[in-house]
């Protein structure tokens, strides 16, 4: 077996072979199944989109009523799951939550039929159907409050917001939070998606998959990005500071969040998206004196940074749109991975078609024959 050489973060190394999502980090092209992102953000929705991912093909009409009458009946989850969360410190972070909540699904329906296709369907649609309703269930309890029940009249965007807000959302509003879920879905062999394979290649259960992967994508170099890019823009609080707050932070060596991409090389194609589906929240609901802070701080990085390659990224606007939507900051990126759940149980999917454990090798920098020395000669 030839060792190939060490790259730092596997960069540059492919670790499966997929056909489910496409990116061309020098054009900037995302496509999903073939399938550009502008396409999709413009005429599909989630659910639709979540089908394509995992199923690998648009559904028929038929196909994609089905499915959202099974995601819409499966929203509810264990009362010993609430009861579980309500014992939650309310200063902890909805991540945490949420990696401990989808974990504990295992407790109820682990049984692991991973070659029998409706075990594949029911773990897709039990997971894309309770992850949003716990993640709204903490939003609730963290303030004392009970969680609100799903409402089986509205969509799936609709009824989060609703979870969340404890009221119907405006049609536009629920159609831009669609939008999001659909730009956030899938992205190739990202770090939270290849945590979730390397779970899934010891044949375990979907529910411990998705566990993996939120704690992957909770880190603030990865999906934790969104949250950090509010703290940010706050941080600079002016128009007139962002130069020098970028010069500090070039000086520093510093990461500037919602910048930077192991492979876009130039502006995230789901940033332009973002940024557009900000303004038009902008124009119904009101402007955000952070947006021309943003705006700044991008034009400011590209001059300095652009020839490195380093451009905005999926995190940098997204924030704002959540921010007009009326979600608190630290939901974020909870939402983020309600989104993510439709890509990772797709490669989840994939994978088991011709599944082998990832063990890869390393290069030992120790040493050898080494005698065990007493406590007492220590
Ligand atoms: C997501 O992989 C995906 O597809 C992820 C994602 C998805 O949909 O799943 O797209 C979602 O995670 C987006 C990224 C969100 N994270 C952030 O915005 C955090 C800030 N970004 C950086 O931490 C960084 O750009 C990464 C983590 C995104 C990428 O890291 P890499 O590829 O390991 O790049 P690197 O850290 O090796 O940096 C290469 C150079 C360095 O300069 P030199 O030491 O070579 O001089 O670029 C510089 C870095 O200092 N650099 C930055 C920077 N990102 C890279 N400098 C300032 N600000 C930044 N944001």
């Amino acid at each position: 077996m030839t060792v190939c050489e060490y790259r730092p973060g596997l960069e540059g190394i492919p670790v499966a072979q997929s056909s489910i999502s496409y990116v061309d980090g020098q054009k900037g092209i995302l496509e999903y199944r073939g399938i550009r992102i502008e396409e999709l953000a413009s005429h599909s929705t989630f659910l639709e989109t979540s089908y394509l991912l995992i199923w690998g093909e648009l559904p028929t009409k038929e196909e994609l009523e089905a499915f959202e009458y099974e995601i819409r009946h499966r929203r509810r989850i264990k009362y010993r799951i609430r009861d579980m969360m309500k014992c939650f410190p309310e200063t902890g972070h909805p991540m945490d939550a949420l990696q401990a909540s989808a974990a504990a699904l295992g407790l109820f329906y682990s049984k692991r039929a991973l070659d029998n296709p409706d075990y594949i369907r029911e773990a897709v649609v039990r997971l894309l159907a309770k992850i949003p309703t716990m993640v709204a269930a903490f939003k609730q309890m963290r303030k004392g409050n009970d969680s609100v029940q799903p409402n089986d009249d509205l969509d799936y965007s609709a009824n989060f917001l609703y979870m969340l807000n404890e009221r119907k959302p405006d049609p536009l509003a629920a159609r831009i939070f669609d939008i999001c879920l659909t730009l956030h879905a899938e992205h190739t062999m990202n770090a939270s998606t290849f945590s979730a394979m390397v779970t899934a290649s010891t044949l375990t259960d979907p529910y411990a998959v998705v566990a993996s992967a939120v704690g992957t994508l909770a880190g603030p170099l990865h999906g934790g990005a969104n949250e950090e890019v509010i703290t940010m823009l706050e941080e600079i609080g002016s128009v007139e500071n962002v130069r020098s707050y970028l010069e500090d932070c070039v000086q520093r060596k510093s990461k500037i969040m919602g910048f930077g991409h192991r492979v876009y090389k130039v502006k995230d194609p789901r940033a332009t998206i973002l940024q557009n589906l900000a303004e038009q929240l902008f124009e119904k609901f009101g402007h955000d004196e952070y947006y021309e802070i943003a705006v700044e701080l991008e034009k400011a990085v590209e001059e300095k940074l652009g020839q490195k390659g380093i451009y905005a990224n999926v995190d940098f606007y997204s924030g704002l749109v959540y921010r007009k939507l009326g979600i608190p900051t630290d939901l974020f990126t909870p939402i983020f991975a309600i989104a993510r759940v439709a890509g990772w149980l797709a490669h989840w999917k994939e994978q088991l078609e011709e599944n082998r454990i990832f063990r890869p090798t390393q290069i030992y920098t120790g040493v050898h024959s080494v005698d065990y020395l007493p406590i007492e000669k220590r």
